[in-house]
């Protein structure tokens, strides 16, 4: 065994998370292995990143065969993998431009970016409002966490980017109070992630784009979680039918390794002319050719309807769990997005580290619930062994 051991966490990085007390050093499908060789079941994806699970054959296939032939060369030339992702993400999409990033807080920046600069070209300075949602989280730049509904994250940055204004989320009498000609942008994601798995209504989405029309505004979707076949469509805009001016990605687009994309139409991206925006690893070979086999994998209508039968599979044990225990309020989503909300919020944390010592691996979002995002493609035979866990876990926490 290697002498690296987790206190060289507190030693070397910086304290910004708080990592479980082992070390995951080997994974496969929806398993992974610690240093001791425990096997652990995960319902988590890396924060919904392994759309195919851990080391998946062809994803490595295709890293290795990238990796035998360039690297990188820089944005001074194109490279076959990123024009081939980027005409596969134009196809499948509303969009008709693609720009790379390398994480989605990345491709959100780039996002607000382009629509300030579209509206100043376009009608002046004077249109710069952006408007987005309370308990949003859309990445950690200053310009993200400024848009990001929740102050924690950007208190004690300032000062802040101007004129970015916050509502309640489907709160349609909020929005209409803030939404005027002076609004360049409005930044949603289609389901809250991070907030706590909270589905935006069909009916307030679709009123929010109308009134963006009105107002010349444009809809921004972070997709970067709820997108790449995660509710199982390839965008959540498919699933609400309601299609945005931007969308971001990133996640499982690169399966598990970094990547992001904006998404935008031809009018749109006519704002960003060379020199305007750029990044130095953006669309960089690796990357791109991974999430090339990513995309051939996950985008296809028999792996979609996979994700949908699986959903409705963890539905079905997440029903049978509460039958026994009553502990959830409330289980919610769309597709392998799944939150499931305690009662009782004081016992998250317990609840999310009982599982971690029964070898389960979940995820918190909100105060209040309990994230499900596994990989896209976990097994009936995973899903059935992380239930077992869940229901030895809920056991203890909430007593037999
Ligand atoms: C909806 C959403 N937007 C943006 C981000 C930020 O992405 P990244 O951490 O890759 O910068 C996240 C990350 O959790 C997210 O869930």
């Amino acid at each position: 065994m290697s002498n690296i051991t987790r206190a060289d966490f507190d030693r070397y990085e910086m304290g910004v998370y708080n990592p479980a007390p082992f070390i995951p050093v080997k994974g496969k499908g929806s398993k992974f292995w610690d240093q001791d060789g425990n096997e652990y079941i995960d319902f988590a994806a890396g924060i919904a990143v392994c759309a195919l699970g851990h080391c998946h054959p062809e994803i490595v296939k295709a890293l290795q065969e990238q990796s035998e032939k360039l690297w990188h060369i820089s944005n001074y030339m194109c490279t076959e993998p990123a024009l081939k992702l980027a005409k596969y993400l134009v196809e499948s999409t509303f969009a008709d431009k693609v720009f790379f990033a390398n994480s989605g807080g990345e491709a959100n920046e780039a996002a607000l970016k382009i629509a300030r600069r579209y509206a100043f070209n376009k009608y002046g300075a004077d249109k710069d409002i952006i408007i987005s949602f309370e308990n949003s989280f859309h990445g950690r730049t200053l310009f993200d966490v400024t848009v990001g509904g929740q102050a924690k994250y950007r208190d004690g940055f300032g000062p802040l980017p101007g004129n970015i204004v916050h509502v309640p989320f489907n709160d349609l009498e909020a929005f209409k109070q803030v939404i005027n000609d002076k609004v360049c942008a409005v930044m949603i994601e289609p389901i809250q992630g991070e907030g706590g798995i909270i589905p935006a209504d069909k009916e307030f989405l679709q009123e929010v784009r109308n009134l963006c029309n009105q107002h010349n505004a444009l809809l921004i979707y972070d997709e970067v979680q709820t997108g790449f076949g995660r509710v199982g469509k390839f965008f959540a805009y498919e699933y609400y039918n309601v299609v945005p001016d931007i969308l971001t990605s990133a996640k499982g687009l690169g399966a598990g390794i970094a990547i992001g994309a904006m998404l935008t139409t031809n009018e749109i991206a006519e704002s960003f002319k060379p020199g305007v925006h750029g990044t130095t690893f953006g669309g960089n070979p690796l990357a791109t050719a991974v999430a090339c086999k990513s995309y051939e994998l996950v985008n296809q209508p028999e792996f979609l309807k996979g994700v949908e039968e699986k959903a409705k599979l963890f539905n079905e044990k997440y029903q049978a769990l509460n039958n026994k225990y009553n502990c959830f309020k409330e289980i919610r989503g769309a597709g392998l997005l799944i939150g499931a909300q305690l009662k009782d919020e004081s016992k998250l944390k317990e609840v999310t580290s009982a599982c971690l010592k029964h070898g389960l691996f979940l995820l918190t979002a909100g105060h209040d619930v309990v994230r499900t995002v596994p990989a896209l493609n976990i097994t009936n035979e995973e899903i059935e062994a992380g239930f077992a866990k869940y229901d030895e876990a809920l056991a203890e926490v909430f007593g037999k």
